[in-house]
């Protein structure tokens, strides 16, 4: 369903930015030669420290950035050739994507339905769905700025899935949430997957990756350092549970830290 090919994205450096980073280097390698394939019916789960380039690889499945290098396809359209048809089969959410905060989310939901080009009819079927499912109907009428962190997620969950999506991509869809709301968010995930959906998402919650993930590849420094189910990850790294195979991992690739 998503297939990354050796995909390695650099971003060039404003002078602004290398002084952030303090770097006289105006190039950062954020993703380097990375692949994977994800399967129908599966959630995938990317795992790394910060920095690593999950959100960079996400964004270039979700053909918001172009791969500097390689290519990725969704449901076999590629990226950069086929960006639209890409967009129709995918819904992307990350922290830095915002709904705006002066509109309600039931004006959010019915404006993307009619974006995707729904009729008025399916928004309303999908709208009474989701926000049930979410327990958005008591603030659906309330700007997004008058909600909590937590609602907030939620409506932006909703309306990103307005156009039932065969591949969902969530940056760290929990981040921030109580372990309720977390909840509600990661049992619809394991619906999606019923439904057939792909789904990938990334995440640094490793007992998230642990319940939720089928398969999970640990990113770092811009690299795939192993990719597999929970049972061969911790094969693979002689570890005991996810959090110690993540600290293993981590000390081969930065054997200074
Ligand atoms: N727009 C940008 N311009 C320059 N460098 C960037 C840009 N976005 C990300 N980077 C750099 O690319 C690298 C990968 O960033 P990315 O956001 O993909 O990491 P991440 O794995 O999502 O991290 P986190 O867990 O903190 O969200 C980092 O070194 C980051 O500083
Ligand atoms: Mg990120």
């Amino acid at each position: 369903m998503i297939k990354i090919n050796n995909l390695t994205k650099v971003y060039k450096l404003g002078k602004k930015k290398m002084m952030e980073l303090k770097t006289t280097n105006p190039e950062k390698i954020a993703v380097n030669g990375l692949s994977l394939e994800t399967r129908e019916g599966e959630i995938f789960g990317l795992l790394g420290p910060n920095g690593a380039g999950k959100t960079t690889t996400l964004r270039c499945v979700a053909t918001l950035l172009k791969p500097t290098d390689g290519d990725v396809s969704v449901c076999g359209f590629d990226t950069v050739k086929q960006g639209a048809d890409v967009r129709e089969n995918i819904c992307f959410l990350t922290n830095e994507i915002k709904l705006d905060t002066n509109f309600t989310a039931d004006y959010m939901f019915k404006f993307f339905g009619e974006l995707h080009g729904m009729t008025p009819e399916a928004i309303e079927k999908r709208q009474e769905e989701l926000f049930t499912q979410f327990g958005i109907n008591e603030f659906k009428d309330k700007k997004i700025e008058e909600l909590s962190t937590g609602m907030k997620q939620k409506a932006a969950i909703a309306v990103s899935l307005v156009h039932d999506p065969k591949v969902v991509i969530f940056d760290e869809p929990t981040s921030g949430l109580d372990i309720i709301t977390a909840r509600v968010v990661t049992d619809y995930l394991k619906t999606l997957k019923e439904q057939g959906k792909t789904v990938i998402i990334s995440t640094h919650i490793m007992s998230e990756a642990e319940k939720l993930c089928d398969r999970i590849a640990v990113i770092i420094n811009g690299q795939k350092a192993c990719e597999g189910t929970l049972p061969e990850i911790l094969e693979s790294t002689g570890a005991d549970d996810l959090e110690e195979a993540f600290f293993r991992l981590y000390k081969q690739y930065n054997p200074e830290n």
